[in-house]
């Protein structure tokens, strides 16, 4: 496993790491505890040793089963997670956000947490800058030892970059969401700052794993949020209408074809959000052993042909980008 420096924190970090939003909730049946602890295990056997959480993944079930699993393990394992979506009126005051730390170290049984990253805080709140001035106190009290920000926006992701400390932005970020790649993938760079590629697999459409019938529960989000019901619909196949999207994924597919021996579709989407330096490590969620393995194993596979990068971007810029729905 290939390891990047997250920005200015120093953190060495796979490159591949390991989405829990799975292990929590929000993606159809509960992913038991078993399955859950399975899949972290064989992701961290296979080299990862980036986490991304958040405190209301699950109602803080995923950074439970995470603190557990750190405890079984010898490895130094960064677990990044996120705050500011628990309640609608959060305010990024010092109490608030001193007592979500608190809460987010006992779940994962740790004193200092990690990274914390703002969960796509709305964008007042943001500009507004009390979250940064929160962070910084919390900072000097010991309770955290980094933190960074979870944008929706290239605008919020740039504002953060020249008015903040925070040392890393979370982004979407993937073959059909690739408008980033000239606009805030180069100024990060240029300031050191870490980039956490998630949704890279458009919640699981470019896998190539679905066709236009596919049912999903009635308690996954790329049911119940597949058109932005419930929150940005950026975050449910990366904004793109899913019956086009399983179009435009095969459309991928057969552009990918041949490229790197008997890779998977999904690890060959992985793959090209790696092939940008910028990118610090790529987040893909798991539910299960098999898939947090393959996604690992992305790290050993050789870069995709330039031509390929080009059809692909070909492909986003006449076809997709229009799609894409939702704030970006
Ligand atoms: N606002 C935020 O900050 C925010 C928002 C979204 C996500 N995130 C973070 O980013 C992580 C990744 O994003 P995401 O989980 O939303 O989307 P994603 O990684 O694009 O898609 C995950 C889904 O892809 C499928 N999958 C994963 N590995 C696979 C493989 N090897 N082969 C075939 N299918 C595979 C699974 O679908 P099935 O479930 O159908 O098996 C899985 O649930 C999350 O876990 C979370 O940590 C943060």
């Amino acid at each position: 496993m290939l390891k990047r420096i997250l920005g200015k924190s120093g953190y060495e970090v796979s490159e591949v790491g390991f989405g829990a939003w799975q292990i929590g909730a929000d993606w159809g049946d509960e992913v038991s505890r078993e399955a859950a602890n399975e899949a972290l295990h064989a992701a961290v056997d296979a080299g990862v040793n980036f986490i991304d959480t958040a405190d209301v993944y699950g109602g803080g079930r995923s950074e439970s089963i995470i603190g557990e699993f750190i405890g079984e393990r010898q490895e130094q394992i960064y677990v990044a997670t996120k705050m500011g979506r628990a309640t609608e009126s959060w305010d990024s005051g010092y109490d608030e956000v001193s007592r979500a730390a608190e809460a987010s170290c006992k779940r994962l049984g740790v004193d200092c947490l990690d990274l914390v990253q703002l969960h796509c805080i709305p964008e007042e709140t943001l500009h507004a800058g009390h979250a940064f001035e929160s962070l910084e106190k919390i900072k000097q009290s010991g309770l955290i030892r980094q933190y960074g920000v979870s944008v929706e926006t290239i605008d919020e992701g740039l504002f953060c970059i020249g008015n903040s400390d925070a040392v890393s932005l979370q982004v979407i970020f993937n073959i059909f969401r690739q408008r980033v790649v000239t606009s805030l993938l180069p100024v990060a760079s240029e300031k050191k700052i870490g980039i956490i590629a998630r949704v890279p697999l458009a919640s699981g459409l470019l896998s190539g794993r679905f066709s236009k019938g596919h049912e999903f529960g009635e308690n996954d989000h790329r049911r119940f949020n597949c058109d932005g019901q419930l929150f940005n619909v950026g975050e449910t196949f990366a904004g793109v209408p899913f019956s086009e999207g399983v179009d435009l994924a095969e459309r991928v597919e057969f552009i990918l074809a041949g490229e790197c021996g008997n890779a998977t579709s999904a690890q060959k989407s992985l793959r090209w959000v790696l092939d940008h330096d910028s990118v610090t490590t790529v987040i893909p969620g798991a539910k299960n052993a098999l898939q947090s393995d393959e996604n690992a194993n992305v790290s050993g596979i050789p870069p995709l042909s330039g031509e390929v990068h080009a059809n692909l971007l070909e492909l986003y810029d006449s076809r997709i980008d229009s799609r894409v729905r939702g704030r970006y």
